[in-house]
Formats: structure tokens, C-alpha cells, sequence
């Protein structure tokens, strides 16, 4: 398949709004469109298309059962493909929406199964993202959409690693420059009597309640697979191609003086390191550290993440060591990521 690479720059030209509007008419006939959005880029079907939504579980090598999240527009959508929506998850929307947080609701019939993973619920989202907005309202259905990369590698927060993963897979890639955000929206099911946060993202669990009062982690996120393993096990594979370790304290001092004996024990392998700029330069004798920027600064540290990953694969590193970080707001996102890249393989100091 030939795929069509279009860029796109801001404000929209009326040329830009053309090719969006040529990439909305591909979704709207059963074709694959990856898109940017706030959070990462994500691959884009007619949401209300079995065979449009298979197309997307195949480009990706996606297992079948793992179910879409669905962009819209507007709420006449939303009423359209969910329903029991409660008077919290209104009031979620009506502070969250456009933006990055994806809520679970029981899904309709006009929500095929393959879009749905089989369930009975379904994930809606209204993306902030000027392309996607367009995207979605032109193309006239509701757009189902994964992250645009091949399935366990990292989320794309760039055309070029969309490019690097689907290139020849999908129908067109919409270049929007980078991500703003860079890590996938927060995830909560509000299908359930207690509402209940699946993914950590950049809407943070007290932003959360303070809309609609408690809710709670689901228990994957909190401490069932944190048991420290010996290096190099991994309970499972996600990310970049090297093995991590994560090295997580509440003294910095430990943590950096762990990841250097670590580095020198390593001889025969070609080490790399994830550090902030504080401690980037206790690392200045080893050749493949790359910093995700100041710990002050946790908005760039969460945009940098996964293009770091992809820059370790070029180095062709065969072992990461990361600092961890205080797993609290927008930090718990970055550590959710970091540990599933670890496969949990987590040193305590
Ligand atoms: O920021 C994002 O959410 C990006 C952009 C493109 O919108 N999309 C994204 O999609 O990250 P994906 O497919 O990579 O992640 C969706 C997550 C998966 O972990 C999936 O299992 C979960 O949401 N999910 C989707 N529908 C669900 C449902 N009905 N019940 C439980 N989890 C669901
Ligand atoms: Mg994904």
C-alpha cells in the first residue's frame, strides 16, 4: 500500500484543510488515517466499520481483544454509541472535554464488537488537537483510534515514528508536528458503580476528584507487580527494544550512585542511561545518557519519554538504567510507563 505523507502547519491553510478534509472522505469509506492529537498520534477508522476497525488491529499486529477508544466531536455522538451516562460523567466532560481524558461507558449496538474488543462497554474521547477536531467533524462518524505505533512499541509522539512503524500499512499519515502532551490520555471507567482510573495520564486522579469526589486506582497501577525481580527477568515486554531497569528511591544520591555501579558492572553491554538534567552530569563518563529534562519540569520530562525510547533503539543500547521519580500527578503517568517498559524490573534504594 502506498501511503500518503501530509504535513500540516498552523494556522490551518485552506490547502491543509483540503488534504484534512481528503484524509476525512479514506475514514469516512473504511480507510486508515493516522492523525495527531494532544496526547500521542493515534491510527484512525470509522469507528461504526467491523471490517475498517480489523484494518486497524492488523496494521498495528494488535490482539483482537484489546479494545478502541473512540473520538468524537459532540455530545450527540456520545448519546449516539453509549448509554447510562451518569450525572458524574457529565460533569467529567464538562470540565475535561476537549481534552485528554477517555471515559468508559456501556456501549449501544451502533458500536460493532471488533471496535468495542468484544465488551459491552466502549471508550470515548473528544480530542483538543485542531487536526483531529477536523478530522473527525468532516469525516462525519466517530473515529476509532489506538496509538499509530506497531503494538508494544512505544506510543508515537512524532510523524516520523508513526512513519517508522506503519509506513506502507495505512492509507495516509497526517503530519502534525509533535504531541503536546506526549503521553496517553488518562483512562477512567465510569461504567462501574465506583469510578475507577485504568490509565494515569495528564488529567491527574485529584484533578478528577476534584469534580466528582473519590475515586479509585485500579489495582494494576498500584502495587501487584512491583515486587523488586533480579535484572534482566522481565515479566513482560513493552517499549524499547533494550531491557530496563528502573531504579527508584527517595534519595537521589542513592539512586544515581546505584545506576553508576550498575553501568560498571554491565561491562560487556552497551549501557544507556534516563536522567534528569540535575543529574545528567554524574553520568558524564558514559557515552549513551540522555536526560528528559528538569525534575522541576515534569510537563517536558512526560513529552520526551517515548521519543527517548525510540532514540535508544538507534543507539542500539542493550540495557537502560532510569531514575525513577515521586509517583505523584502527572509523575504517576510517567512512572505507569516506565515501569510497564521495564516489564517491572524495578531495584528499590
Ligand atoms: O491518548 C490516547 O488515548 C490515544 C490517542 C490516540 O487518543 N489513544 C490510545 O489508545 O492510547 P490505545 O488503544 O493505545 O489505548 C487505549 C487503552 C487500552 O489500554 C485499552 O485496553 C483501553 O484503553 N480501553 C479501551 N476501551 C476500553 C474498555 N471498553 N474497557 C476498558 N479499557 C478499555
Ligand atoms: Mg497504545
Amino acid at each position: 500500500m502506498i501511503t500518503l505523507i501530509e504535513k500540516i502547519g498552523f494556522p490551518l491553510s485552506e490547502e491543509n484543510i483540503s488534504v484534512i478534509e481528503s484524509c476525512a472522505k479514506i475514514i469516512k469509506n473504511g480507510g486508515l488515517v493516522a492523525f495527531p492529537t494532544e496526547t500521542v498520534y493515534g491510527l484512525g477508522a470509522n469507528a461504526l466499520i467491523s471490517d475498517a476497525v480489523k484494518g486497524i488491529y492488523a496494521a498495528k499486529g494488535r490482539p483482537s481483544d484489546n479494545p478502541l477508544i473512540v473520538h468524537i466531536n459532540d455530545i450527540d455522538t456520545l448519546n449516539l454509541i453509549a448509554k447510562n451516562i451518569s450525572n458524574k460523567a457529565m460533569l467529567l466532560i464538562d470540565k475535561f472535554w476537549p481534552g485528554p481524558l477517555t471515559i468508559i461507558f456501556d456501549k449501544t449496538d451502533v458500536i460493532p464488537k471488533e471496535t468495542a474488543g468484544g465488551l459491552d462497554t466502549v471508550a470515548v474521547r473528544m480530542p483538543k488537537n485542531e487536526i483531529a477536531k477536523l478530522l473527525i467533524d468532516k469525516s462525519g462518524v466517530p473515529i476509532a483510534a489506538p496509538s499509530a505505533n506497531l503494538s508494544g512499541k512505544p506510543s508515537p509522539t512524532k510523524a516520523s515514528h508513526v512513519i517508522d512503524d506503519l509506513n506502507g500499512k495505512v492509507n495516509a499519515i497526517i503530519d502534525g508536528g509533535s504531541s503536546d502532551i506526549g503521553l496517553e490520555s488518562t483512562v477512567i471507567d465510569m461504567s462501574t458503580d465506583i469510578p475507577c482510573i485504568l490509565r494515569p495520564g495528564a488529567i491527574t486522579k485529584s484533578m478528577i476528584e476534584s469534580v466528582i469526589g473519590n475515586v479509585i486506582l485500579d489495582k494494576n497501577l498500584l502495587n501487584e507487580h512491583e515486587k523488586p525481580k533480579s535484572p534482566g527477568m522481565k515479566y513482560k515486554h513493552y517499549a524499547p527494544d533494550a531491557d530496563i531497569i528502573l531504579v527508584q528511591g527517595n534519595n537521589i544520591n542513592n539512586v544515581v550512585n546505584k545506576i553508576i555501579e550498575l553501568s560498571n558492572s554491565y561491562t560487556n553491554k552497551n549501557i544507556g542511561i534516563i536522567c534528569t538534567e540535575e543529574t545528567k552530569d554524574f553520568y558524564k563518563n558514559y557515552n549513551n545518557v540522555i536526560s528528559l529534562g528538569s525534575k522541576n519540569n515534569t510537563e517536558t520530562i512526560a513529552k520526551n519519554l517515548f521519543d527517548t525510547f525510540r532514540e535508544f533503539n538507534k543507539l542500539n543500547v542493550d540495557i537502560i538504567f532510569a531514575e525513577g521519580l515521586p509517583e505523584e500527578n502527572l509523575e504517576l503517568a510517567i512512572m505507569n510507563r516506565l515501569k510497564k517498559a521495564s516489564g517491572y524490573n524495578i531495584i528499590n534504594v
